[in-house]
């Protein structure tokens, strides 16, 4: 789309008249938009640009520190999630808090938790790329809020949301790689580690734990 188309579409009539939300998700909303997380989540509860919103309970936007040195990104809410509202609170995300607990981290103080898309996705089938594409500015305005030096992509789908990649997971995981100046892993999804419980060596719980020690180690790094 050129600038032209852009800004046409930029109009008052494409907008929720009450509080300006974009309502047709080939409207840009730009950097900047949001002066807080609260304002944020008050757009993604109305919005509507994607079918997504039509069957949500609570759009989920996050949890944890809006100060946070590490964001961690999933995929979609799943039925837990829709219910209270927050990200990564069933079975995952109890895997996901233990493994992080694992090397001392704790989501309340040292992480900010996140999604691609902040609606639950039918089946809880992967986001298509229209409703990724139609969510990614509240992603990216969390991010700029957030400011966070270290990013851990959590599974192909955050990876593909945020970088564009579409390499598989185990080629790419355990591997930091700079987007936005920023230091970004790609690590499995949770909900991977659980259908696949094996500790051995080389297994994917096996990975994840080297995998969440270089980060310990990075996240060290930075703070000194
Ligand atoms: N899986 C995700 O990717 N995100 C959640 O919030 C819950 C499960």
């Amino acid at each position: 789309m050129n600038s032209d188309t852009q800004l046409s579409l930029f109009n008052e009539s494409n907008f929720n008249q009450k509080d300006l939300i974009p309502t047709d998700a080939k409207i840009p909303i730009p950097s900047g938009t949001y002066a807080n997380m609260a304002d944020l989540a008050q757009h993604c509860n109305s919005c509507h640009r994607c079918s997504l919103g039509e069957n949500r309970t609570h759009a989920v936007v996050g949890r944890g520190n809006l100060q946070a040195k590490i964001m961690i990104i999933g995929e979609a809410p799943g039925q837990n999630e829709d219910e209270t509202g927050l990200p990564f609170v069933g079975k995952s995300g109890q895997l996901l808090d233990k493994i992080l607990a694992s090397v001392n981290l704790s989501t309340e103080q040292d992480v900010y938790i996140s999604n691609i898309n902040k609606c639950r996705p039918p089946e809880n089938r992967v986001p298509i790329p229209d409703e990724m594409a139609a969510c990614k500015p509240y992603l990216l305005e969390q991010i700029r809020l957030v400011d966070p030096k270290i990013i851990l992509l959590t599974g192909a789908t955050a990876v593909k949301g945020i970088t564009g990649s579409k390499q598989g997971i185990t080629k790419i995981r355990g591997q930091w790689i700079d987007w936005e100046g920023r230091l970004c892993m790609p690590i499995f999804h949770p909900s991977y580690l659980l259908r696949n419980p094996s500790r051995e060596q080389g297994s994917p719980k096996w990975l994840m734990w080297q995998d969440i020690q270089a980060v310990r180690a990075k996240y060290d790094e930075i703070r000194e």
